[in-house]
């Protein structure tokens, strides 16, 4: 399995070669609705001296990464100009194209949570993307609070729970550091190398992947359920997702705004259905349906 690993990331690097097509400046690349979701603490509710955060709008849930990218963006503007190099690009980007390709949507379909028709900044609860995603946004967003990245102290902020479900979930510094303390020592670990002045690029980038594979392993077997709710060829894009994310972590993978932006644009930019096949989707880029393709094996391999 290692064997086949530089073969399919060669053939993903080759395609990054292709220019920047449709993007003329950095902020073209931002995630939908990067300039209208929140980017300072005071810009979410406050009740009890506490914020509030609700991770299920999809604006409230880009905000905490907003925030983060805001706050790190001293630590990397040795590395180039505008946040460019921050690493942390990578997560809300992927969430952008969760967003944009209706992932976060009620895939159920009993409610219009998600939908164009109806409540469209609304996170589905059911959404495998968007469950995973929760721990892919709170957990480096508070564990950055709690490292004292943040102007506020680590009891001022509080996320709110979905509609149901709500014990696969944690909401604080507190209770998150309680129910995954090891991955949140991890996500620790990144921001207090981040904070020394010795810090390498890719030392910061193993630590950052270190987080984030941790992130993985202790959250994904809760939402096995969720595969049901899909198409068979979504469901497996799902499933070979999670292997394409192991090996981008092995090969330390380089999350910047400008490589990530890149990276997404060879993924399905719309959900799967059943009669999809790669390489052969109509609407599908050649880069798409080869990304595809790869994965796919990726998946038959194992
Ligand atoms: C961070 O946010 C503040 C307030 O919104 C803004 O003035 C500042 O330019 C931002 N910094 C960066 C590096 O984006
Ligand atoms: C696949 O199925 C959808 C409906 O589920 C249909 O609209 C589409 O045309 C089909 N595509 C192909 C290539 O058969």
């Amino acid at each position: 399995m290692m064997a086949f690993l530089p073969s399919w990331v060669c053939v993903l690097v080759g395609c990054f070669s292709a220019s920047l097509a449709g993007a003329s400046s950095l902020s073209d690349m931002e995630p939908p609705l990067w300039k209208e979701s929140p980017g300072q603490f005071s810009d979410y509710k406050k009740e009890n001296e506490m914020y509030v955060i609700n991770p299920w709008v999809y604006t409230e849930r880009l905000g905490m990464y907003k925030i983060l990218l805001n706050e790190t963006a001293r630590y990397f503007a040795k590395f180039a100009p505008e946040n460019e190099q921050n690493i942390l690009w990578g997560l809300p980007l992927q969430h952008g194209w969760q967003y944009k390709t209706g992932r976060l949507a009620d895939p159920t379909g009993r409610t219009n949570c998600g939908y164009e028709s109806g409540d469209e900044l609304c996170i589905s609860v059911d959404s495998w993307w968007a469950d995973l995603n929760y721990f892919l946004s709170s957990l480096p967003f508070l564990a950055a609070v709690d490292s004292g990245i943040t102007e506020i102290s680590a009891d001022q902020v509080v996320l709110l729970p979905p509609l149901k479900d709500q014990t696969k979930f944690c909401y604080s510094v507190s209770s998150c550091g309680s129910s995954f303390r090891e991955t949140m020592n991890k996500w620790n670990a990144f921001y207090q190398l981040l904070q020394s002045p010795l810090s390498n690029f890719d030392d910061l980038l193993k630590s950052l992947w270190v987080a984030h594979t941790s992130t993985l392993k202790d959250t994904i077997k809760s939402f096995e359920d969720r595969y049901d709710y899909y198409s068979k060829t979504e469901a497996s894009f799902e499933r070979n997702w999670v292997l394409a994310v192991r090996h981008l972590a092995a090969v330390l993978f380089p999350t910047t705004l400008i490589t990530s932006y890149k990276f997404q644009k060879g993924l399905p930019p719309r959900m799967l259905a059943s009669n999809d096949t790669a390489p052969f989707i109509n609407d599908f880029t050649t880069f798409q349906n080869v990304v595809l393709l790869i994965l796919n094996m990726l998946g038959n391999v194992v």
